[in-house]
């Protein structure tokens, strides 16, 4: 049995729409009929850099959702029809959304509330994995997790600062369930209520000047910032961020690269996390994550706002294009890879 799939030709190569066989789910996998898949900057950097991925022809897409279609060996918590989502593996096309099947770790898949679209659903994937892992997963600034104590973070303060990308949206609300009493972040003020309807107790413009930032976030907290995370990792967020980050004190960041620029005799320290629950390091929190999606999605913790691109797999390059000029502001783009003409 054969499906469509958009292709990434070669490394840094063309789009392609073709098609692929539609995989076995092996033990502990399932196979998901995609329904949902979002579309996120890795895909578009993937093509521009020539990043991650060695073999080709390659299916990208980490965020999926749909219908249980084939059970592997050994899966007892998922039923033919259930409606699920999950994220994809950077490298192994079968575990990717940009086609009509995937598989999907049984362990990082959640079962989906009927308040639920797929299309909503499929937003979580690789933007909610990178910032759960960047602030409570074990390799980044490791906070107590919500998912193990909600509220541990009373009377505290955390910055986030790109308030409005997905992962910090996601941020937000997970710092929200963390218990945070201040959540200061940095946005467009277009943003200001979505967020603060997330979580955010305090939204800065993000194109003030960085000293006019930077004083706007000390008015608010006066003690010392111990970790904060920056979604965004530009000259502008990283002025910020430094700019506020105690002595001692920890960023966890979005992207590869980022460098403390106060050098070696500087006691601040700075991590990417790998937005991926599929590393062996990350698999205990990741399936705990995953555990907790349901309930999350079912009583409002997490909520997410997407628009939908028209075409199936074919929206995809569109969307991508869309994504790498800045123009999806404060949304999640996915595209409904069964509409395929
Ligand atoms: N390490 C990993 O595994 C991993 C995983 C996922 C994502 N990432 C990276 O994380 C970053 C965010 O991803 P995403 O999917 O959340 O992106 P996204 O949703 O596409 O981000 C777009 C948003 O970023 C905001 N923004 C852009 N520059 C900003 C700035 N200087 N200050 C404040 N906000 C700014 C834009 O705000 P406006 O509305 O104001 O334009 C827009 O709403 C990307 O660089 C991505 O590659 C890394």
């Amino acid at each position: 049995m054969s499906q469509k799939a958009l292709l990434l030709t070669a490394k840094q190569g063309e789009w392609a729409l073709g098609t692929r066989a539609i995989p076995k789910p092996g033990p502990g996998r399932i196979l998901i009929k995609i329904e949902a898949a979002s579309l996120n900057p890795i895909d578009w950097k993937v093509k521009a850099y020539g990043m991650l991925i060695e073999d080709y022809p390659a299916v990208l897409g980490y965020g999926l959702a749909g219908t249980v279609a084939e059970l592997g060996k050994g899966v007892t918590n998922f039923a033919i029809g259930d409606r699920v989502a999950t994220s994809g593996i950077v490298g192994n096309s079968e575990y990717c959304s940009f086609q009509q099947y995937a598989l999907g770790d049984a362990r990082f898949t959640a079962k989906l509330p009927s308040n639920i679209s797929f299309d909503e659903a499929s937003s979580l994937g690789v933007s909610l994995d990178t910032p759960a892992l960047g602030l409570f997963g074990p390799l980044n600034a490791k906070l107590t997790s919500p998912i193990d104590k909600p509220g541990a973070y009373k009377g505290q303060t955390m910055v986030i600062l790109g308030g409005s990308a997905t992962i910090a949206q996601f941020a937000i609300q997970l710092c929200r369930l963390a218990g945070y009493t201040n959540i200061i972040t940095t946005a467009s003020p277009a943003h200001d209520a979505l967020l603060k309807s997330l979580g955010a107790t305090h939204v800065i413009d993000r194109r003030l000047p960085t000293t006019e930032i930077i004083a706007s976030i000390r008015s608010i907290e006066k003690g010392d910032i111990k970790v904060l995370y920056d979604a965004i990792c530009d000259e502008s967020t990283q002025a910020v961020g430094w700019g506020i980050l105690a002595p001692g004190g920890h960023v966890a960041v979005s992207n590869y690269n980022i460098k403390n620029p106060g050098g070696e005799t500087d006691t601040r320290t700075v991590e990417c996390s790998y937005g991926s629950p599929h590393i062996p390091p990350h698999h205990e929190f990741g399936e705990k994550l995953w555990g907790a999606v349901h309930d999350w999605l079912a009583n409002g913790t997490i909520v997410v706002r997407v628009d939908v691109v028209p075409g199936g797999l074919d929206g995809i390059v569109a969307g991508l294009d869309r994504l790498k000029a800045g123009k999806a502001s404060g949304i999640k783009l996915v595209v409904r890879p069964q509409d395929t003409a």
